[in-house]
């Protein structure tokens, strides 16, 4: 009886797998490891002292993934597994749409031979588009300016196209804000390949020494100090979200979206601050132009989750960069 973890050796899914092991859940992890290392599943391993399958095999691979459904006793499905880099997915949109849009058909069309109908997809706030108002609800009108927002778009309308030919699926669609911060015993983090295309990562480095200055992108939207404002969220946090809502679908039927954030914006500035509280560390920044794509605020309405499943962030912005910092410290350069 083991939760699925596709894309387990990632940032979030390694998080997910502590927490699930640390809840009495067993597990299985599949990845191809395309965006990440071994070492973190090794991690995992040695921070919980419990050992499980892991299985390094693409969802394109369906005959493998096949294999792992016969052989193991799956109950549900935790679908991390995806590219995620917005600017990447424009160059590369047929990788895109072929890695996430065909690697989920192949997964839920596995599942439902198995008759594994029990599914936690990770989406985002991407879907929002360019939002008229904040906090954004889960009603708000949906869209997307690139290929990788529009691969989540097409994954919920087909998880909720699947709902409507056979309704004993049981779906939570995820829209995940900003993960930040790491476990707290700097054991596992956030690894990016090559440059960061994200904040948090790109200001560890700068702290640590191995970037010259941290390029704040823009700083004349409408918002306190000019700079963009996000729902910075702790993957630790985020993930028991995850946990919480495996639990609803156990007890609840039908297919539901929920947004996973803080209900918290905090900007570009705010978060060096913090973060120099932290690390005692200078971060050189040069304002520069606005990111192309780029949004001015995004944070969450986070009503939904907190009465339907029971959950609410708890973690600071303050131990959020802590954690990151952390990992930064021990782990240099990463796995
Ligand atoms: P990540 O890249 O660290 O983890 C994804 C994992 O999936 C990687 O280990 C990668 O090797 C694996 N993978 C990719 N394609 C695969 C395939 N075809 N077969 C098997 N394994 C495959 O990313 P993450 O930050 O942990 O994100 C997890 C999920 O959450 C992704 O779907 C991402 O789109 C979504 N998400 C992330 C963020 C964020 O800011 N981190 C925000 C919103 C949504
Ligand atoms: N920023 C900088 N400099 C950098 C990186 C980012 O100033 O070097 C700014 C951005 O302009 C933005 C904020 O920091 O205002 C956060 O940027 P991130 O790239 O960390 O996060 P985004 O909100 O742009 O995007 C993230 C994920 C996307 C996802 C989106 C919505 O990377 O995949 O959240 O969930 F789609």
């Amino acid at each position: 009886m083991s939760i699925l973890i596709t894309g387990g050796a990632g940032f979030i899914g390694s998080h997910a797998a502590v927490e699930l092991l640390k809840d009495g859940y067993e597990i299985v992890v599949l990845d191809n490891l395309s965006n990440s290392k071994i070492e973190s599943v090794n991690r995992v391993k040695e921070l919980t002292g419990t050992e499980f399958p892991f299985f390094d095999i693409d969802l394109l691979d369906i005959q493998s993934l096949d294999e792992i459904f016969l052989k193991e006793k799956i109950t549900a499905v935790m679908h991390f597994a995806g590219l995620k880099a917005v600017g990447e997915s424009v160059e590369l949109p047929l990788l895109y749409y072929n890695n996430n849009v065909t690697g989920t058909l192949n997964l839920i069309e596995v599942m439902k031979k198995y008759d594994v109908k029990n599914l936690v997809f990770s989406s985002s706030a991407t879907v929002y588009g360019n939002p008229n108002q904040v906090p954004i609800s889960e009603s708000f009108p949906l869209s997307a300016t690139n290929p990788y927002g529009k691969t989540k778009l097409m994954i919920e309308e087909i998880l909720q196209d699947l709902y409507v030919s056979d309704d004993s699926w049981r779906i939570s669609i995820l829209r995940y804000f900003n993960p930040v911060g790491a476990h707290e015993s700097g054991r596992i983090g956030e690894n990016p390949l090559g440059t960061p295309n994200n904040l948090m990562p790109y200001i560890t480095q700068v702290a640590i020494g191995n970037r010259e200055e941290l390029q704040v992108f823009g700083d004349d939207y409408n918002t306190e100090d000019g700079t963009g404002v996000r729902d910075y969220i702790h993957v630790v946090d985020l993930v028991k979200g995850h946990i919480k809502a495996l639990s609803y679908l156990e007890e609840n039927e039908g297919i539901e979206t929920f947004n996973l954030g803080t209900g918290t914006g905090y900007s570009v500035l705010d978060l060096v601050n913090n973060f120099k509280e932290v690390s005692k560390k200078d971060i050189p920044y040069k304002v520069v132009d606005k990111r192309p794509g780029d949004i001015g605020i995004c944070y969450a309405d986070t009503e939904k989750a907190e009465k339907l499943l029971g959950w609410q962030a708890e973690k600071t912005l303050l131990q959020m960069c802590q954690d990151s910092w952390k990992w930064q410290v021990e782990n240099p350069e990463g796995y």
